[in-house]
């Protein structure tokens, strides 16, 4: 940022806002300043998403910190004119006169005794991600300098495994302890990738990380391929993704242009080179072992674990696969130490989270907030309420994640609380619905997805998703066999105990949770007078048409 400016104005432009007209908005605010002789005065400054995802283009205004919103190219000239010749807030678009609470960096909150703040996205809306001066402006890159030169790989393994983080790629699976894997297998070379496909319908977590914050990952992967011994990282990103492709194609070059990746970084012996690759749109792919297929130039399907990826992952070598975000936390982690990063979360699930909450509430968005807050906190607090009716159930960690009714409103959202209620935190969406919607016609979207998605390798699933969709789709039209729901429940406890992978398996977690708790409305589905059967291998209602 410019120290001669009074003022700076951030356009937060992201995929949602590019759609809005953010760049034009940008490029209007830039000749605008100029035709009023403010150009000196105030800088415009391009950064990711500041969090809204339904106010159209978004800015902010610094120091203050007023968002504004809904900006329309129209307006510009007026808003410039009220706001930096008049110096009045300019009321119209106004969204929030202070940066709201969940757009902050780390406070202590006395009332609560917990950390507040942004960890993962605490650059996200701040910084030009397309300029890594700026990064390096707020500590960027010093956490991997640090490293190189004063600790061994096991000495930062050790930090990442006190710090307690999890992975937030849906599994919770503990970081420290899955880098140590990799570390102790002594076959060359080695290889850590980035997962950061994010097929869950719902979840855009990690492309709005990536896209306002490319560095942070660069960074994280580099720290990780020292601390697990590999000298190449490979980023597996989603192909619709294309901001956040842009983003960190130019961030990559930078960064080897100044040092920050090829060899001898920061003059050590350790050298790391850094690649893209570009998925084909398979939601199943972003499970670990489909992605190494995939990334191995194969058909996506998932692989047979044990082994392992730590063990046996790209090509048979040690592979270290986290999540975005996950790694987005590793910087700072490592600057600040294990026990600061406690300080955040519960004991179990130390650190933040980032959710993109949606559906029938007044502020969509991405927050970033402590785990173990409760989805009534979330909703309440952060996303502005209920935005027509009551609250009827939540869905939560995309499509293969749970179905809540009202009365877990107060579940803090963290591993083990869920888990004692057999439930998953999962990657971080939070879809919110009203009475409006039937649980019925719900499911069925849900399993429409699922008979989309299954790679079809494994009998259970490929056969099991059809029959759910069609109970569902029997149930919504209110046609559904006098014992659907035991069929529904059978079949999902099936998928979860017998498919191959976690994709068929986490197809339960929708189809039990909507039975424990919506069991009356889907029992109105049924007709008394219709007898169906299971489906058999050899014949069921429309199987293969899915398939
Ligand atoms: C069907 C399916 C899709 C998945 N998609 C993703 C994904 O898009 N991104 C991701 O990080 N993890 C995804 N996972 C989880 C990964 O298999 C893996 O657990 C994760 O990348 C590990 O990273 P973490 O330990 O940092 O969470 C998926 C899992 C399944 C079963």
């Amino acid at each position: 940022m410019n120290d001669r400016s009074i003022a700076q104005i951030l356009v937060g432009i992201d995929s949602n806002t590019v759609l809005s007209g953010a760049r034009q908005i940008k490029t209007k605010l830039i000749t605008e300043l100029s035709r009023q002789g403010l150009s000196e005065e105030v800088k415009v400054i391009e950064t990711g998403s500041i969090g809204p995802t339904n106010q159209g283009v978004v800015l902010g205004v610094f120091p203050g910190g007023e968002l504004y919103a809904n900006i329309t190219e129209d307006e510009v000239e007026e808003f410039i004119q009220e706001r930096f010749v008049k110096g009045r807030t300019y009321k119209k678009r106004l969204l929030a006169e202070t940066l709201p609470e969940e757009l902050r960096l780390q406070e202590y909150d006395s009332r609560k005794t917990q950390y507040y703040g942004r960890i993962v996205l605490d650059n996200c809306g701040r910084i030009n991600p397309e300029d890594i001066t700026e990064y390096i402006g707020v500590g960027g890159y010093e956490a991997l300098g640090y490293v190189l030169k004063e600790k061994s790989p096991q000495e930062i393994i050790s930090i990442v495994q006190d710090s307690g983080l999890r992975g937030r790629g849906g599994a919770g699976f503990p970081t420290g302890l899955k880098w140590s894997f990799t570390f102790r297998e002594k076959r060359y070379p080695k290889y850590v990738i980035c997962n950061a496909d994010e097929g869950e319908p719902g979840t855009f977590k990690d492309r709005l990380i990536m896209e306002g914050d490319p560095h942070k990952i660069i960074e994280a992967m580099a720290i990780a391929g020292y601390a697990v011994e590999a000298e190449t990282g490979y980023i597996y990103i989603r192909g619709e993704y294309k901001l956040s492709l842009e983003r960190l194609q130019k961030a990559i070059a930078q960064a080897k242009e100044m040092g920050f990746l090829g060899n001898n970084i920061f003059g050590s012996d350790f050298n790391f080179d850094l690649q893209l690759k570009i998925g084909a749109g398979s939601y199943v792919c972003g499970e670990e072992t489909a992605l190494l297929s995939s990334l191995e130039g194969y058909r996506g399907e998932p692989r047979l674990k044990p082994p392992y990826p730590a063990q046996y992952g790209l090509k048979q070598q040690p592979t270290l696969i986290n999540n975005v975000e996950t790694l987005a936390n590793i910087p700072a982690i490592i600057l600040n130490g294990s026990q600061w990063f406690r300080h955040f979360g519960t004991e179990n699930m130390p650190g933040t989270k980032v959710y993109t909450v949606l559906g029938h509430i007044n502020r969509p968005g991405l927050i970033e907030v402590p785990i173990g807050i409760t989805l009534r906190e979330i909703i309440y607090d952060y996303a502005g309420g209920i935005s027509s009716g009551k609250f009827k159930m939540a869905q939560i960690g995309g499509t293969a994640g749970d179905i809540l009714p009202e009365q877990l409103l107060d579940v803090p959202l963290e591993c083990q609380s869920l888990q004692e209620l057999g439930h998953n935190l999962g990657s971080g969406a939070l879809l919110i619905m009203n009475g409006t919607v039937s649980v019925a016609d719900f499911l069925r979207s849900c399993m429409k997805f699922f008979v989309h998605e299954s790679c079809g390798k494994c009998s259970v699933c490929r056969i099991g998703t059809s029959y759910l969709y069609e109970a569902c789709d029997r149930l919504n039209r209110k046609e559904g066999y006098v014992d659907e729901l035991k069929n529904m429940k059978d079949i999902a406890t099936t998928l979860k105990l017998t498919a191959f992978c976690p994709l068929g398996q986490s197809v339960a977690q929708p189809v039990l949770s909507a039975l424990k708790y919506f069991e009356e409305e889907l029992k109105e589905g049924s007709n008394p007078n219709k007898k169906g059967k299971l489906p058999t291998r050899e014949k069921s209602e429309g199987v293969f048409y899915y398939s």
